[in-house]
């Protein structure tokens, strides 16, 4: 639709415009979803996957020919597959362009389950169930072009997915994205396919052409939603490496956050998703592998749909990285006050705002591991279990760390990857065991606005400063 530079040309937009309505009507099969009947039905919006999105560093960028000189994926199609968190029949997608440097033009995309072979999730599939393929529309149009530093939500669909199971999403850029800078999400955990020419609606893109190449990163997808009755909702996790699933099995969702929801998932459908906001390096305080915690908190979370709860849990590599001397300790404060901070603005959203110890990080060959960042751990910990600013705390700590005496600083060796960092899947399943499933019901949706929170005043702080010391 070029721009409007007529009389006819308006009213042929206005034609438009009723045709999309209409269209729009239709395609949520007889589902209301308009603001107004928001409020009749008690549907919402509820983000049921997400990652991360930032800018996706050179090494991530996708291999030549996919990663061209003046532009990437230009005319080429990409697959991807997620991993969903709640059972839905209408969803729509969105894609971000949140840190492009150019537009994003989205030329055609499609969903559609995988196929799942001997018995597989479809996790890292190229291959489709093409009865189930449909061409996703953006308001009315199968092409959007996403500006730079923005997102673009899909219409919704009639689609049918169950928590715990998998969708792949295929896109197809005819231009590509000029430049090198683009959105995405590095640490998938999950392979994806890139191909020429427009294969949107391939059933096996990895058989479609012998360019095909694989690769472990996502791209441009950000979000899934789901039309879903009130009582559903989503925690968000706030977090590192530790959350992206570093030391889980490529294809195999069993990042803690994985298995957290195989655990709300086993006595009854769940009303839960889980979204995992986390990225490999991320500090709380500073950029650097990603944008820090307080700086895409908003981004990340508030702006996202039925968000009831968020779990912050990063701070590791704050403490990791730092100086040592002073400025350690300068950080540890600061980290201290970046989750106060983020507690105020989760609570300004009406979300609950849960805190979680931070892992040990001490070993052999361990770059972070240090007598005075152990100590600096400690203390940040001792405020997250002690001060009650939190709503609840998690204690993945306790829950992970050696046994007696000095193995505390430790990993317990049977859940440790191997860095003295990542955990394995094992150490990962016994994270996910350390969340009281309690939580989600105790702070259920609009309940939560009626807790009586501890509003602290400057005089009182500076009391349990004091007291700290
Ligand atoms: C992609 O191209 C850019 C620009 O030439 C380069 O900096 C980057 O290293 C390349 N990445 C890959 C994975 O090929
Ligand atoms: C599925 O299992 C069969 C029998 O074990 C095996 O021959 C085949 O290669 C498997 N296919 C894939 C795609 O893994
Ligand atoms: C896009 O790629 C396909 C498959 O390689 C090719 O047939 C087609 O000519 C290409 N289109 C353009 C405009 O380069
Ligand atoms: C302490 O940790 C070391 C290295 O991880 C391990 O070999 C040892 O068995 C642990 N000791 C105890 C008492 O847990």
């Amino acid at each position: 639709m070029s721009f409007p530079n007529s009389e006819s040309d308006l009213l042929g937009l206005k034609r438009v415009a009723r045709l999309l309505l209409l269209i729009w009507s239709v395609s949520v099969a007889g589902i209301i979803v308009g603001v107004d009947a928001k409020k009749c039905s008690g549907e919402h919006w509820v983000d049921i996957w997400g990652s991360m999105p930032q800018l996706v560093e050179p090494g991530n960028l996708p291999s030549v020919p996919y990663n061209g000189t003046a532009s990437v994926f230009q005319n080429a199609t990409l697959r991807q597959t997620v991993y969903i968190t709640q059972t839905a029949s209408t969803i729509r997608l969105q894609f971000s362009n949140a840190f492009g440097g150019s537009d994003l033009a989205i030329t055609s995309a499609t969903v559609a389950l995988p196929a799942t072979v001997n018995g597989s999730s479809g996790t890292g599939s190229s291959a489709i169930q093409p009865s189930t393929l449909q061409t996703i529309t953006f308001s009315g149009q199968r092409s959007f072009i996403v500006p730079p530093g923005a997102l673009v939500f899909s219409d919704p669909l009639s689609f049918s997915v169950r928590a715990q199971s998998v969708l792949a999403v295929t896109v197809y850029l005819a231009t590509g994205q000029a430049g090198h800078a683009i959105t995405g999400h590095p640490g998938s955990r999950t392979t994806s396919f890139m191909g020429p020419g427009d294969l949107t609606s391939s059933p096996d893109l990895s058989s479609s052409s012998p360019d095909v190449q694989r690769t472990d990163h996502w791209y441009f997808l950000s979000t899934i939603e789901a039309w879903l009755p009130a009582a559903s909702s989503a925690l968000a996790i706030i977090g590192d490496s530790i959350t992206d699933g570093r030391g889980s099995t490529t294809n195999a969702n069993n990042r803690w956050p994985d298995q957290l929801l195989s655990l709300l998932t086993q006595k009854s459908p769940t009303t839960i998703s889980i979204i995992n906001q986390a990225a490999g390096g991320n500090r709380l305080l500073a950029d650097g592998l990603g944008p820090s915690a307080l700086s895409r908190l908003d981004r990340d979370v508030i702006a996202h749909s039925a968000i009831s709860y968020c779990l912050v849990f990063i701070g590791v590599n704050d403490l990791g990285t730092s100086a040592l001397g002073p400025d350690l300790v300068k950080t540890a404060d600061r980290v201290v006050s970046g989750y106060d901070q983020i507690v105020t603005r989760l609570h300004r959203a009406g979300i609950a705002a849960w805190g979680a110890t931070i892992t040990p990080m001490s070993g052999p060959g361990q770059a972070y591991s240090d007598p005075e960042r152990e100590r600096q751990r400690q203390r940040v910990n001792a405020w997250v279990r002690d001060s009650g600013r939190f709503d609840a705390v998690v204690d993945f700590d306790k829950a992970v760390r050696g046994g007696n005496g000095e193995n505390q600083t430790q990993l317990d060796p049977r859940y440790d990857s191997g860095d003295y960092l990542h955990l394995n899947p094992e150490g990962y399943r016994v994270m996910a065991g350390a969340v009281d499933l309690a939580l989600f019901e105790r702070f259920r949706g609009k309940g939560m606005n009626k807790i009586v929170r501890k509003v602290r005043s400057t005089g009182e702080r500076e009391q349990m400063r004091a007291n700290e010391k």
